[in-house]
């Protein structure tokens, strides 16, 4: 017993050796961990558990959680497993100085290939759309591929996460291979391979981040990972070559509101985000409710919907207008919006939209409307916040940026270009078909961060099933502007991961 776990030992080792670059201190902690796990005993080995840990956050080192610590899992210390990764996640939110490998790398050596020539494919799994594509540094969108789980949407109402999942695996082989493909390529022309490490849906972020480091792996790629919202703001920059860093962005999407002001890549100070949920989810549940066909998505049925209705039939209140911030919520609209449709009394499950006659088809158009006027108003009420704070910020701005799903709603885009005008800044929305969920935004970041040496080495070919992954659930953009704070008590605080803007300066920095 002893020998096989000596040998598992140095295995495990050399593993550690070839695939990171710990400092000596950290592998013989966790050696010493290690050891104690696999042959002394687990008692013994909980007592390293305070030590490790001390270490870690005494030399400030990178630190790579080994796959040996799943395998673990297997052998029946699964409990110790659990309460090893809680202790290390939790390191990475109290130590500001703590960087796990696996983010994006930077180079000291500024950019490091010609930004025209490089090849990347991205790879898009972290909600409900598999997606991927392959785009040059010139912006020519070589590919793109999406397929749609709109039909799991429409059975289950909402996202289930395991169903996402699983639906992401059985396709992400495919919608790959089609991408490159269509690209008339092969992986060999690749510069690199660019993917979603967050925030999203951990079930659905590790299709797709598995099968980008198989891609990678197997034929010596870097790799990028990427940080889903910069994406949603930066793929504006793909077809608005004069959109230059400073400016403002409003991401509304089913997870998110955001304002942010892009101060660089990479470099983002948010200025405002929900307190509970995102504009996309409270259309999304509106439209469930007035019975729509979700098959598209609820958020282009309700739009079509509304415009049959009169958007003033229902006097819905505008969120937080006592607060002075550039925060949202959407949880209170969509009550109003329930109670306005309990009030109608039909049952919704016995008579969908189709089979509605003309003066019940009028009442539910007209909820729509009101909806969409009051939730748009919401935006705008923000955004002309917004742009008075970033004038102070970056006085300098041009441009406001709105991408996201919902930016490709065109009530949304009016009411928010006439906002942009009187403000005197330009209105630049990405076409609709990548304001939603796709694989050219997250190859095209993947491209700006590589050519200034943002980038992970290949992974290992034949990387093991169990490697742990380094994937973001709850990932913040940017840096919270001071004035952005809410006073409104919010239901969503609980921050997971240093934003991506801190990490990008901390290792700028060294
Ligand atoms: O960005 P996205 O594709 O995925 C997330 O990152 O969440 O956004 C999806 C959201 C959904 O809630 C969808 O209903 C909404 O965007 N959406 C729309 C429209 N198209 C998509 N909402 C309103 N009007 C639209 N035309
Ligand atoms: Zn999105």
């Amino acid at each position: 017993m002893k020998w096989a776990g000596l040998l598992c030992l140095l295995d495990w080792i050399g593993n550690l050796y070839m695939t990171c670059h710990l400092h000596s201190q950290s592998i013989i902690c966790i050696t010493i961990n290690y050891l104690a796990w696999r042959i002394i005993d687990e008692a013994m080995a909980s007592s390293f558990f305070t030590f490790i840990p001390c270490v870690v956050r005494h030399f400030k080192t990178s630190f790579v959680i080994p796959s040996s610590l799943q395998t673990l899992a297997s052998t029946g210390k699964r409990q110790h497993c659990i309460r090893m990764r809680r202790h290390l996640s939790s390191l990475t939110v109290e130590n500001p100085h703590f960087k796990p490998l696996s983010v994006i790398s930077s180079s000291s050596s500024g950019s490091i290939a010609s930004k025209e020539d490089s090849i990347i494919l991205g790879i898009e799994t972290s909600c409900d759309d598999t997606a991927a594509a392959v785009v040059r540094g010139d912006g020519v969108i070589l590919s793109q591929v999406v397929s749609s789980q709109a039909d799991l949407l429409e059975r289950y109402g909402g996202v289930d996460p395991k169903m996402a999942g699983e639906a992401h695996s059985l396709v992400i082989d495919q919608v790959v291979e089609q991408a490159i493909q269509n690209a008339n390529l092969t992986e060999n022309s690749l510069s690199a391979v660019s993917v979603t490490i967050g925030p999203g849906l951990s079930l659905c972020l590790r299709v797709g981040v598995r099968k980008a480091r198989s891609v990678a792996g197997k034929f010596g790629l870097p790799i990028i990972g990427i940080h889903h919202m910069e994406a949603h703001a930066l793929i504006a920059r793909i077809f608005e070559r004069d959109l230059h860093f400073p400016f403002l962005v409003l991401l509304v999407s089913g997870g998110h509101n955001l304002i942010i002001v892009a101060r660089d890549l990479g470099h983002y100070i948010q200025l405002g985000t929900t307190i509970d949920d995102a504009i996309g989810e409270a259309y999304d549940k509106t439209a469930r409710l007035l019975g729509l066909d979700l098959r598209n998505g609820g958020g282009p049925a309700l739009e079509q919907l509304a415009l049959e209705g009169d958007a003033y039939a229902i006097k819905f209140s505008i969120p937080m207008k006592q607060y002075k911030d550039c925060n949202f919520s959407y949880a209170g609209l969509k009550t109003q919006t329930k109670k306005a449709i309990e009030k109608m009394n039909v049952n919704i499950d016995n008579c969908p939209i189709s089979q509605a006659d003309s003066k019940e088809r009028k009442s539910r158009a007209d909820i729509a409307a009101s909806f969409q006027r009051v939730a748009v108003l919401h935006l705008e009420d923000r955004v002309e916040r917004a742009i008075e704070w970033t004038m102070d910020i970056e006085p300098s701005i041009k441009h406001l940026v709105i991408s996201g799903g919902v930016a490709s709603n065109q009530y949304v885009r009016e009411r928010l270009d006439l906002i942009a005008n009187k403000k005197h800044l330009q209105l630049i929305c990405p076409p609709p078909s990548l304001c939603t969920d796709n694989g050219v935004m997250v190859a095209w970041t993947g491209i700006e961060h590589f050519c200034l040496g943002r980038f992970e080495p290949p992974p290992p070919a034949n990387e093991p099933e169990d490697y742990m992954l380094d994937l973001r659930p709850r990932w913040p953009l940017g840096e919270e502007y001071i004035r952005g704070r809410s006073d409104a008590p919010s239901l969503k605080r609980a921050r997971v991961h240093p934003s991506l803007t801190s990490i990008i300066q901390a290792s700028s920095q060294h």
